[in-house]
């Protein structure tokens, strides 16, 4: 689809169950590049209810069967500060709509809310990644792919429109405050999302329609305007009852 100066690309599809296949088949051949290139994959999960879609489709897609499987490192783009069975979790979610259909399980970092206090569990799941990534001091991880949804309100991740996780440009992780409840949360950093090889913005349902079309044809100062990957692309995907008001990337 056209690109402006972002390079943002637009893919729509029919429906939410086709757009959930597009979207697998987009991770598993990322997957497949990023294990020939550096021998493993390192993607950031969304949260909240759209990716069950995606996650079933990757288990129809035949997930369960890679043998590369052992070196993916599933990681949580955000989560709320609930416990980690709490039906609000977004461990919970992946756990239910994706790792329980595996045998072979991929290296899963969860975002540690057993430790209490966002602040807390914040810091903790940055320690992860500073350990993980092995980064030096100040610099930033690169995720072969971050997978993002987008709020009505032009959240993602839990970067909400005012918090102050938005202006966050040192921290990797940083505590969130969500107007709706769980209130608390904790959320990959804009430097961090905008660090990303690949960012797949996920969008389904004619209630997304209108911050869509603000997050495309206008620039709004949005959170999810403020996601520009250094590498200058992010895709977005969504079903036609999402895409129906864009009107510039058509
Ligand atoms: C979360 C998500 C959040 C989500 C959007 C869209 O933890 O809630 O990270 O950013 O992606 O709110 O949520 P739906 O997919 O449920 O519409």
């Amino acid at each position: 689809m056209k690109v402006d100066p972002l390079q943002r690309y637009l893919h729509v599809l029919s429906d939410e169950e086709a757009l959930a296949d597009a979207v697998a088949q987009a991770i598993l051949a990322t997957a497949d590049a990023m294990v020939r290139e550096h021998g493993a994959f390192r993607i950031a999960l969304a949260g909240g209810n759209t990716p069950r879609r995606t996650h079933a489709a990757l288990l129809r897609r035949g997930l369960a069967a890679r043998a590369d499987l052992a070196v993916w490192d599933l990681w949580f783009g955000d989560e709320r500060c609930v416990p980690p069975g709490d039906a609000a979790s977004n461990a919970r979610m992946v756990d239910e709509s994706l790792l329980e259909g595996l045998r072979v399980r991929p290296t899963v970092h969860r975002v540690p809310t057993e430790l209490g206090a966002a602040s807390v569990i914040a810091a903790a799941y940055e320690a992860e990644l500073v350990r993980a990534f092995a980064l030096r001091p100040g610099a930033i991880p690169v995720f072969d792919m971050v997978l993002l949804g987008l709020g009505a309100d032009g959240h993602t991740a839990s970067i909400f429109p005012g918090d102050a996780a938005l202006g966050e440009r040192r921290r990797l992780v940083a505590p969130a405050k969500s107007p709706k409840p769980p209130h608390d949360r904790v959320t990959l950093t804009l430097p961090v999302l905008c660090a990303a090889s690949m960012v797949l913005f996920v969008v389904s349902g004619a209630d997304k329609a209108p911050v869509l079309r603000l997050a495309l044809d206008e620039d709004m100062g949005l959170p999810v305007d403020e996601v520009r990957p250094t590498s200058g692309i992010v895709n977005f995907f969504a079903d036609a009852a999402a895409a129906s008001l864009v009107r510039k990337h058509k």
